[in-house]
């Protein structure tokens, strides 16, 4: 079967074929081409796409990782309620089979091409379990492959355990993947009822220190998880995480006075843009405050959908994931996780 053919740049249309309740605070849905022969999905196990959906008339970006894996003719994903969550709220409650949405290519460093072993830890929370999912299935879909994946996962109870059944199938039908489920308030099942302590993953997976990790879910979660790993004496060279959270700015700190004195301004001839800022803004913040229409899914440096060009001037930046060193030569940055240090002018082409 063809491949998609997914654009370098710019988004594709692709209609929501499926949609249904996972578990009360999320839903499921495919997206696939709305019409046409149906297409193969290449991707790595553990990427994301980034989904654009036009909410009270403006589009919203949002990265979200894909849960299906790859060779399907329709991408799968799988979203959850959040408190202030504009686009994941919209989806579980209004998007409707057969609405178009624009979507990115598949990227993210998060996936199963990281160096790991033979055995793997799979830890995910909430929500987070949709890329480790994918690279679970993806494992046991391969019969030459033999990796033995111990798969621990965190809810809040157990109506809440996204793909609880599945999980159960697929630990039934293959020796070599092991589920152990934590829960906030364990009423109503068997699974261990607390948080996932040093003590609680040794529990559950004693050689858990000798494995490769692939994490994700809430920050709170990760962090605890990855000190509690690194605790328990795992290498941290196969150890792996995906953080949605905005990247720390490294940038030496400018006091308040000295901000005032050092207004730069940022302008994007392309749209005949031009906004002031002040030394170490981050140029997102200043290129949305213009108008100027470049998405920012992630907000974090990872997704790559705020990338432009900085074609004059001098900036810092914290993140260069998804930029070739070619690209990174010729000064494209991305934009929400880059800092002004002076006047900037802007190419987003
Ligand atoms: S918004 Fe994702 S890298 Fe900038």
């Amino acid at each position: 079967m063809n491949l998609f053919q997914w654009p370098e740049n710019g988004a594709v249309s692709l209609v929501c074929k499926r949609k249904w309740a996972e578990t009360s605070t999320s839903v499921s849905f495919t997206l696939a081409p709305e019409a046409g022969e149906p297409l193969c999905f290449d991707f790595i196990p553990g990427q994301f796409i980034t989904l654009g959906i036009e909410i009270d008339g403006k589009m919203e970006y949002r990265a979200y990782s894909l849960s299906s894996t790859p060779n399907q003719t329709e991408l799968q994903l799988t979203i959850k309620r959040v408190v202030d969550g504009k686009v994941s709220n919209y989806i579980v409650d209004r998007l409707q089979e057969g609405q178009i949405v624009s979507v990115l290519k598949p990227a993210g460093e998060f996936h199963l091409q990281q160096p790991h072993g033979k055995q793997i830890a799979l830890l995910s929370a909430g929500c987070g379990i949709t890329p480790v999912m994918s690279m679970a299935k993806t494992l046991l879909a391969n019969e030459d492959d033999d990796t033995d994946i111990h798969f621990i996962h965190a809810a809040t109870q157990v109506d809440q355990v996204i793909y609880h059944q599945e999980l159960i199938t697929m630990a039934k039908e293959h020796d070599r993947f092991h589920v152990s489920i934590m829960l906030e308030d364990a009423s109503g099942s068997d699974y261990l009822e607390g948080r996932l302590t040093q003590a609680a993953l040794k529990q559950y997976c004693p050689d858990i220190a000798e494995r490769s990790a692939f994490l994700c879910g809430p920050v709170g979660f990760m962090a605890a998880m990855k000190e509690n790993l690194e605790a328990l004496g795992m290498d941290m060279n196969v150890f792996y995480q995906e953080s949605f959270t905005p990247a720390e700015s490294t940038q030496p700190d400018v006091s308040l006075e000295s901000m005032s004195n050092n207004n730069v301004s940022i302008f994007v001839p392309d749209f005949g843009a031009q906004v002031e800022t002040q030394v170490g803004s981050v140029l997102i913040d200043a290129l949305e405050e213009a108008k100027v229409p470049v998405i920012a899914a992630c907000r974090s440096g990872i997704c790559g959908s705020c990338k432009c060009r900085v074609t004059k001037g001098e900036y810092t930046r914290t993140s260069t994931t998804t930029l070739t060193e070619d690209e990174i030569e010729l000064g494209f940055v991305l934009a929400c996780s880059c800092q002004a240090q002076s006047d900037l002018e802007i190419s987003l082409n």
